[in-house]
């Protein structure tokens, strides 16, 4: 569904990201761990076409970098969910606004942005805080109404830059229990963070960022077990 093929990302002298090729398949949930620097958000922002390789191609389900249309990028964004570092909410906003907001921008009638904001509340578990203003929640509140409004178009695929950076620990396992709600639910999760700890124990697929390579040793734990433990279900696109 996602492919990278000897992507590169430069800014003037500095490389971000060096020569990197991967796949996510469909329902795949995935970690992108590695120090600050390392080029993890540089790597989301690839595939959510926010940046364009300086060479190599980066393909999403059927739009690929090196064939793009810039008319239909907005397109490809309904197909890819981003979660930001740093919520990026309209602080005078309520908490359904903000979520329905994408759904305005594609214009959407109101009677189905109500029935899928509802949806999406639920899902990370907001659903009562619907009217409150955004700026009135917690950390971990703002970080539901984050991922809500990155599943509002029902993407095939969620992108979560530290997600959990900054949410103390039980917090930060709540997010984590919404993210596998949601890849339960049929969306590829990838998620970049410096918290090793956690990727570790998901016993998920752990991709190393260094310095702007995947650690090839450390990519891909199919290889080493066979696919034990793998979760979704695997499609070609
Ligand atoms: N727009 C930009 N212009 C210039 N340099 C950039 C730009 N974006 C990223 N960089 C550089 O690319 C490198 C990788 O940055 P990136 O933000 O991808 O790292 P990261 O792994 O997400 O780090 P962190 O964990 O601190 O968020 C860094 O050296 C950064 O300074
Ligand atoms: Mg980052």
């Amino acid at each position: 569904m996602v492919s990278l093929r000897n992507v590169s990302k430069s800014y003037g002298d500095l490389v971000a990201v060096e020569d990197v090729s991967l796949k996510i398949e469909r329902g795949e949930y995935a970690f992108l761990i590695g120090p600050s620097g390392a080029g993890k958000t540089t790597l989301l922002g690839l595939i959510h076409h926010d940046e364009l390789p300086s060479s190599g191609v980066v393909e999403v389900g059927s739009f690929r970098t090196d064939r793009l249309r810039r008319a239909h990028i907005p397109k490809l964004r309904r197909h890819v969910g981003f979660v930001y570092q740093d919520f990026r909410l309209i602080a005078d906003r309520s908490v359904y606004e903000n979520v329905a907001l994408p759904l305005r921008v594609a214009g959407a009638p109101n009677r189905s942005i109500a029935r899928r904001v509802n949806e999406v509340l639920l899902q990370v578990g907001l659903f009562g805080r619907l009217r409150d203003r955004a700026s009135d929640l917690s950390g971990g509140e703002m970080q539901r109404v984050a991922i809500a409004r990155a599943l509002v178009n029902q993407p095939l695929l969620l992108l979560a830059d530290e997600p959990t950076g900054n949410l103390d620990p039980e917090t930060a396992a709540g997010i984590y229990r919404v993210l596998e709600r949601v890849n339960v639910g049929g969306t590829a999760v990838l998620v970049a963070t410096h918290d090793r700890a956690a990727a570790r124990a998901s016993g998920r697929r752990v991709l190393h960022l260094e310095r702007g390579r995947i650690l090839p040793d450390t990519d891909d734990r199919r290889a080493l077990s066979d696919g034990a433990g793998e979760r979704g279900e695997r499609g070609d696109e």
